[in-house]
């Protein structure tokens, strides 16, 4: 059975490095692994998506850069495929092109342009920490929110700042979202900070994901091999964490089983 609505996931945090491209890969592969049907969009003008996956220079006009263009067409940004997921990459021209997009309903271009994707089950958004006009419009497309923190004092602040912005978004323009989902990543049992950080968002929030992605290097080395993780080490506790969060998310999103299910 195909999704009646696409679901549009945004991974968003105010502080750089948290792990917000991992968990687009890697959750954007589990749940392709699952058997549905999954685009990754780059929204990030730095494009560490884009380059991961092995893209190096796109096409600006096919590119996310085009859902700004008022002759954006679907026809033109065709995704590229990925193993188990497709991906429309990033280019240069979106650090060139902001200085132009000041108007309110510039917010709204992602929104519009992932709308016209509704083959996919999944839509998900890399956004770069800036708060951009590009990091907004995720926001604004978003169904669901996921914020990845490493549980530590600038991660678990930046993560706050993204909470609120999302919250002035739903507020404002996108009354459906619900709760953003913090994402606990890069975690290690041996520091006493991430146990104190940990039970001060657990506590505090009653939107934190169970599952946890624990520090392990396997990720860090499929990241740098252009590589998910289940490619690149399966049995890795990287792919265990990141296949339990793929999990996790398909019930938060109560997403229909694929058709390789029924
Ligand atoms: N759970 C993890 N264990 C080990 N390294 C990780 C983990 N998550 C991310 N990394 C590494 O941390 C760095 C930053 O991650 P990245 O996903 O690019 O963060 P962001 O997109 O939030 O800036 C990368 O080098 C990545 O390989
Ligand atoms: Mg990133």
């Amino acid at each position: 059975m195909h999704n009646l609505k696409t679901s549009v996931l945004t991974m968003c945090n105010h502080k750089g490095g948290t792990g917000k491209t991992t968990s687009v890969l890697n959750i954007g592969a589990g749940i392709g692994l699952s058997g549905y049907k999954v685009l990754l969009v780059d929204l990030d003008p730095q494009g560490f998506l884009t380059r991961m996956v092995g893209i190096a220079e796109p096409d600006p006009a096919a590119s996310s850069a085009a859902f700004f263009s008022p002759s954006f067409t679907k026809h033109a940004v065709s995704p590229t495929p990925f193993n188990g997921f497709d991906v429309i990459p990033a280019s240069r021209v979106l650090t060139s092109q902001i200085k132009k997009l000041v108007r309110p309903i510039d917010n709204l271009w992602v929104k519009e342009a992932v709308e016209v994707y509704d083959e996919y089950d999944l839509i998900l958004l890399d956004t770069a920490a800036a708060v951009t006009v590009y990091s907004l419009g995720a926001l604004v497309a978003a169904s669901l929110v996921v914020i990845p923190v490493t549980p530590e004092m600038q991660p678990v602040h930046g993560a706050e700042r993204a909470y609120e912005s999302a919250r002035i978004v739903r507020k404002a323009l996108n009354p459906d979202l619900i709760a953003p989902y913090f994402l606990l990543t890069q975690t290690d049992a041996r520091k006493t900070t991430h146990h104190r950080y940990r039970r001060y968002l657990r506590s505090r929030y009653q939107t934190v994901l169970k599952i946890e992605i624990r520090t392990n290097a396997a990720l860090a080395r499929a990241y740098d091999a252009g590589k998910t993780v289940f490619e690149c080490n399966p049995r890795s506790r990287g792919a265990q964490d990141y296949a339990n969060a793929a999990d996790e998310i398909i019930q938060i999103l109560g997403l229909d089983p694929p058709t390789a299910w029924v």
